[in-house]
């Protein structure tokens, strides 16, 4: 197996294959993974989608370097980048960089992502500086649903200057890549060609230099809603519901466990 690519390796692939993300939170599902993607996030949706919070504001540094060091154990060749949770890097960019080194020292992440344009341009320089790679979030930014009235598209008519000052702001401030969520096309085309970093969509059109889902979209296992930019490419969530209500039944008619599952007083410990 090759190594994981560096962020500054990452960066360099602007305008080349498409990059390949996913994320994952647990060592099998990264296990998964970790063969078809260029980079693996542990997304703070893990709140959401494993955690059963209504959104990503209640996600914690802990959780973070719990499913960080999970993930990372099932990764060989994929680049693992890790979210920072709503509140640990907003406060200032010493904040910021205390809590972006404590999880790239507990998961062993290359990269922390935070969500943010021009406001945080100033953290991700602080923190480029000082040895932390960072990939920028733009556009929808979930930890902001409060204040930007939910979870609409963002950037269309004249909103379209703004995030496009937010790419341009993350860029120049030496993030080696960002994350455009939920913007219309002609936007994301736009950012795509005129920042010198790779533009990663979910919601943004194929016109970005890469992908990336949740997982537990993708795979049918999280069905609470669905953004109309989710694709399923499988509906895991509805066979799991057949398994376990086929074990429910064998167990309720004794025919769970069958004879080839029983120990005898015989035999060698098997
Ligand atoms: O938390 C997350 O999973 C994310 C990606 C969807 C970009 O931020
Ligand atoms: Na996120």
């Amino acid at each position: 197996v090759t190594p994981p690519p560096s962020p500054a390796k990452i960066r360099a692939r602007k305008g080349g294959t498409p990059l390949v993300c996913l994320t994952a939170y647990t060592t099998p599902v990264a296990q998964l993974v970790d063969p078809h993607c260029d980079i693996v996030l542990v997304g703070d949706s893990v709140g959401m989608v494993l955690h059963g919070l209504p959104s990503t504001l209640g996600v914690t540094m802990e959780m973070m370097s719990l499913h960080g060091r999970a993930v990372a154990r099932g990764l060989k060749q994929a680049m693992l980048v890790v979210d920072m949770p709503f509140a640990s890097y907003e406060e200032s960019p010493q904040q910021a960089f205390r809590n972006a080194a404590r999880l790239m020292a507990e998961t062993g992440a290359a990269a922390v992502k935070l969500e943010g344009g021009v406001h945080m341009a100033e953290t991700i320089a602080f923190l480029v500086a000082r040895g932390v790679p960072v990939m920028a979030h733009i556009g929808l930014t979930p930890q902001s649903f409060n204040t930007l009235g939910g979870y609409k598209v963002q950037g269309r008519g004249a909103e379209a200057d703004k995030v496009l000052a937010d790419a341009r702001a993350v860029a120049e401030a030496g993030a080696f890549s960002v994350v455009l969520e939920k913007l219309p096309e002609s936007l994301s085309r736009r950012i795509t060609e005129e920042v010198a970093i790779p533009t990663i969509g979910i919601g943004a059109s194929p016109a970005c230099d890469g992908q990336i889902l949740v997982i537990d979209d993708m795979l049918g296992l999280f069905t609470e809603f669905q953004p109309k930019f989710v694709k399923r490419y499988a509906e895991l969530g509805a066979e799991a519901e057949k398994a376990i209500a086929a074990y429910a039944e064998e167990v309720r008619a004794r025919t769970f466990p069958a004879p080839e599952h029983v120990f005898s007083d015989e035999g060698k410990g098997k």
